[in-house]
């Protein structure tokens, strides 16, 4: 008798195992993961663009094993390749532009994320994907997904996967803040909610589409990047208020737009993965989580710098130790903080897949 059980629950952790295994490696809690927005989750899409946003050269990518330069602006993994970990994955899904995205890659999805882009349908168009594009091109992966693994396979991995949406800071960053058209017509808070109404279109698209876990990003601390405090700082060196404030308003908006999304649709799952508070408190305490700088760049901060395309081989100075750094380059987390800032909102992750 005692034996009989003993095979039973022998038997079990064996099916156990075999089920959670499947060659070594735990099974995905999603599907795939489909990625929209601009650099900070870009994992190479700009790569096959006419543009000068791109970062396919060196020193970028420069703490990976192999040191390739993939076009993430970043030293090393950004919040698309941590994200995906936190679901099962290796990394982002390819970029939807490279080879790569193609065949069997199809089925873990797909990013869509283009450096500069925005939530504005905007004058930087010519540099990047907007955001109705990549919407069209995630239309056109649809087409290629269900030709290659059936229309009721896509369907279903269409329905049960993770969508995550990082914009809005190129919209201020890039546009409203030097583009005169734009902020003489509306304050900064008209034009935050100008971009809300945009992203509530998205998230109904989205959801049309079947759609039904989505994140979205709140958000930076604007004032904070070594970019803001050379352009905005007038020399002081803490972080800017002005832009900081503009990010608080925007985000306290992407709140209430997101709970009433909710309220809408009773079977989407939908959060905001909060960037600011752990941004800011990197920025602004970088030692109490092991970081030593976090004012200056690691790569390419300088008196004349305006953007975070100043970084690349010729810039004098890059930091030899980004893993202390909370910025790799002016307009973008180093690959060390881009991990504590998942973290942060990993339970976020976990429920939204739950
Ligand atoms: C909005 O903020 C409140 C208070 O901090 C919080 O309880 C709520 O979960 C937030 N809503 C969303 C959609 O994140």
């Amino acid at each position: 008798m005692a034996a009989a059980r003993c095979l039973l629950l022998l038997s079990i952790f064996l099916l156990v195992g075999q089920a959670t295994q499947g060659g070594g490696e735990a099974r995905p809690l999603v599907p795939a993961v489909f990625i929209f927005g601009d650099s900070l989750v870009d994992v190479g899409n700009n790569n096959y663009l006419h543009t000068i946003a791109k970062a396919n050269t060196p020193p970028y990518g420069r703490d990976f094993k192999d040191h390739v330069a993939t076009g993430r602006f970043c030293n090393g993994k950004i919040f698309s390749d941590f994200i995906a970990e936190k679901v099962g994955f290796n990394s982002s899904p390819p970029a939807y532009l490279s080879p790569q995205a193609s065949g069997r890659n199809l089925l873990l999805g797909a990013n869509f994320a283009s450096a500069a882009s925005g939530y504005y349908n905007h004058e930087f168009l010519f540099i990047s994907i907007s955001f109705y594009k990549q919407l069209k091109h995630f239309k056109e992966y649809q087409s290629k997904l269900a030709a290659f693994a059936g229309s009721s396979q896509a369907r279903s991995i269409v329905s049960g996967s993770l969508y995550i949406i990082c914009a809005g800071s190129c919209d201020f960053g890039l546009n409203y803040y030097i583009n005169p058209f734009l902020w003489l017509l509306r304050n900064s808070e008209q034009f935050a909610d100008h971009l809300l109404t945009i992203f509530s279109r998205i998230v109904e698209q989205l959801y049309d589409t079947g759609a039904r876990r989505i994140g979205v990003f709140s958000l930076p601390p604007l004032g904070c990047f070594p970019s803001a405090m050379t352009v905005y700082g007038h020399g002081k060196s803490g972080c800017v208020p002005r832009l900081n404030n503009d990010a608080r308003y925007y985000n306290m908006r992407l709140n209430a737009t997101v709970g009433s999304i909710s309220d809408k649709y009773h079977d989407l799952k939908i959060a905001i993965l909060d960037m600011y508070t752990p941004l800011y408190r990197l920025s602004t305490a970088p030692q109490s989580l092991g970081f030593t700088e976090a004012k200056r760049a690691c790569c390419g901060t300088g008196t004349l710098e305006t953007s975070s395309l100043m970084c690349n081989l010729l810039t004098p100075g890059t930091c030899r130790n980004a893993q202390t750094y909370v910025y790799w380059d002016s307009g973008h987390p180093s690959e060390a903080a881009n991990k504590v800032v998942v973290d942060y909102f990993a339970a976020d992750i976990k429920n939204l897949v739950a």
